[in-house]
């Protein structure tokens, strides 16, 4: 519990914080991680199933309907999960710093849930910046464009009304590239940061892993939140603890 002290008095002083969240994050609202096992969300996706078949362009060519149905599912499973005392946490000091114009919180998240933003995270994209995209979103395959009907229990993969193109899921997959300006935003933010929070991620999955470096390399301080140890060799304060837990005690707001 010393580091929780020590942390504090770090948030206390910092002038720009970088928090960079992960599926973690959410297991205490009951939504599963993607590797290792969470008490209230049960077991990780990628242990139950496939990310080449469900998470690659290559898997949605291949069996478009199996994976838009995929994550139909996910989206249904997902809809009434409601915000955790971490993500109000992270909210209510966002706003805090915002009114006091004495700190500036950057919210990176890897999450697709929507979480943050239902409690309160400003729903600008650049106050929560979701660099893996958004579950609840879709665009077109073919011409880029976002697909704006409601696709709630539509089990068959709609078509672009522009062009004809499959509508897929707007997340990013592995391959693919992170939205760029998005992604500008992420690292200028970790590059800037004297404090750099890093809660519910395994840190296994780059580009975002290597948010951490960045911030480290510039001479922040760089603190984890995670029940479990993870693949991060670079950092200052480990606080081994559920999110939901930790952050109430290191956020006064
Ligand atoms: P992971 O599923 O890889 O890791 C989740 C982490 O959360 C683990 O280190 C757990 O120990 C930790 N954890 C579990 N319960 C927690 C709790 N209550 N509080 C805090 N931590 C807890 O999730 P990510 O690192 O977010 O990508 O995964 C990164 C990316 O891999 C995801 O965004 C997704 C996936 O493939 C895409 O979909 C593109």
């Amino acid at each position: 519990m010393e580091s929780i002290e020590e942390v504090k008095t770090l948030i206390g002083k910092a002038k720009r914080v970088c928090v960079l969240t992960g599926a973690g994050v959410s297991a205490e609202s009951g939504i599963a991680t993607f590797r290792g096992y969470s008490e209230e969300a049960g077991e990780s996706l990628w242990s139950q199933y496939d990310p080449q078949q469900l998470a690659s362009i290559e898997g949605f060519l291949r069996e478009p309907e199996m994976v838009w149905r995929w994550y139909q599912w996910r989206r249904q499973v997902n809809q009434d999960k409601q915000p955790n005392p971490a993500h109000t946490a992270i909210a209510n000091w966002q706003k805090a710093a915002k009114n006091s114009g004495q700190q500036e919180v950057s919210l990176i998240t890897q999450n697709v849930d929507g979480l943050h933003q239902k409690a309160g995270s400003d729903p600008d994209q650049f106050s929560v910046i979701e660099i893996h995209g958004n579950i609840w979103q879709n665009h077109c395959l073919g011409c880029d464009k976002p697909y704006l009907e409601d696709v709630t229990g539509i089990q068959t993969v709609p078509t672009c009304q522009s062009c004809g193109g499959q509508i897929r899921p707007s997340v990013v997959w592995f391959g693919e590239a992170l939205d760029e300006t998005k992604w500008q935003v992420a690292e200028t933010a970790a590059y800037c940061c004297d404090l750099f929070l890093s809660i519910g991620t395994s840190s296994q999955v780059y580009p975002a892993a290597g948010l951490m470096m960045l911030a480290k390399s510039q001479g922040a301080k760089v603190v984890e939140v995670n029940p479990e140890p993870t693949q991060s060799r670079v950092v200052d304060y480990q606080i081994r603890g559920k999110a939901g837990e930790i952050l109430p005690k290191l956020i006064d707001y």
